[in-house]
């Protein structure tokens, strides 16, 4: 790798792990407070009447608290220094897990889900409620690209070459426009209305990809669709629980 090059890579790390400290920070400081509000606001009413004119307001105090705790909770996540409990899993049944319950999101509604497991696929090392966040991230990134109509591809394959487990998660959706390409993984980087998008997914993602001492990279063709590729290292050789 050109020196200029591993010099920005060295500095977006940085950058990333200064961005989670203060992620942590924030998240120290809002959580508790946050949870008040919650708690007082669900209180407030509980003692109101069904046609109290300020019913409304409070549900929408309600309903916004409750987007400040989703966001705290990302932080939480993102910040997570959690001992990871790592063991050998078979990525095959947790993506299966995880589209068996995303599969009735609503974002899926009107998208065809395909899946293309490898069933010689050897295990990772991992930790599987960590695994299971990060196809969850990146799959409602693939739904929420394509608005109702499309196709997500799940796809699994052993690299022999390299003793690699290869995952791959494809969307036939917007696609990402190329002066994004290199922000995508920062965190708070989203082009989403802020209701909807935290910018934290992918900077969630790729964290979760490097714990497991992998890789994560992504193909984007804008109008066309995305697909979004990680290595694992493989654990063993076969599966015998598929
Ligand atoms: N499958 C995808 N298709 C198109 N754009 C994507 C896809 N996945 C990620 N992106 C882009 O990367 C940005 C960051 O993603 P993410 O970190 O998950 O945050 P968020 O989803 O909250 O915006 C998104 O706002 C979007 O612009
Ligand atoms: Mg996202």
């Amino acid at each position: 790798m050109k020196s200029s090059k591993k010099q920005e890579k060295l500095l977006a790390a940085e950058r990333m792990k200064a961005a989670e400290r203060l992620a942590s920070e924030i998240m120290h400081e809002l959580n508790t407070p946050l949870g008040g509000i919650l708690m007082y606001s669900h209180l407030l009413l509980d003692d109101m009447s069904k046609d109290d004119p300020c019913r409304e307001n409070v549900v929408k105090i309600n309903k916004l608290v409750h987007r400040c705790k989703i966001i705290v909770q990302g932080l939480l996540d993102f910040s997570n220094n959690e001992i990871p409990e790592m063991s050998p899993v078979n990525v095959n049944r947790i993506l299966r897990d995880v589209m068996g319950f995303m599969e009735d999101h609503v974002l899926f509604k009107g998208i065809s889900i395909q899946t293309a497991l490898d069933l010689s696929l050897p295990r990772v090392t991992g930790d599987e409620s960590k695994l299971e966040q990060l196809f969850i991230n990146l799959i409602i990134n693939a739904g929420e690209s394509m608005e109702g109509r499309g196709t997500l591809t799940l796809r699994t394959g052993f690299v022999r070459d390299t003793s690699e487990v290869k995952i791959e998660c494809s969307d036939t959706g917007n696609g990402i426009a190329q002066e994004h390409m290199g922000r995508i993984f920062e965190p708070f980087f989203t082009t989403k209305k802020r209701v909807k998008g935290t910018g934290l997914g992918l900077s969630i993602s790729h964290g979760i990809v490097e714990l497991h001492g992998g890789t994560i990279t992504v193909e984007s063709h804008t109008g066309r669709g995305s697909t979004f590729t990680i290595h694992f290292p493989g654990a063993e050789q076969s599966n015998s629980d598929i």
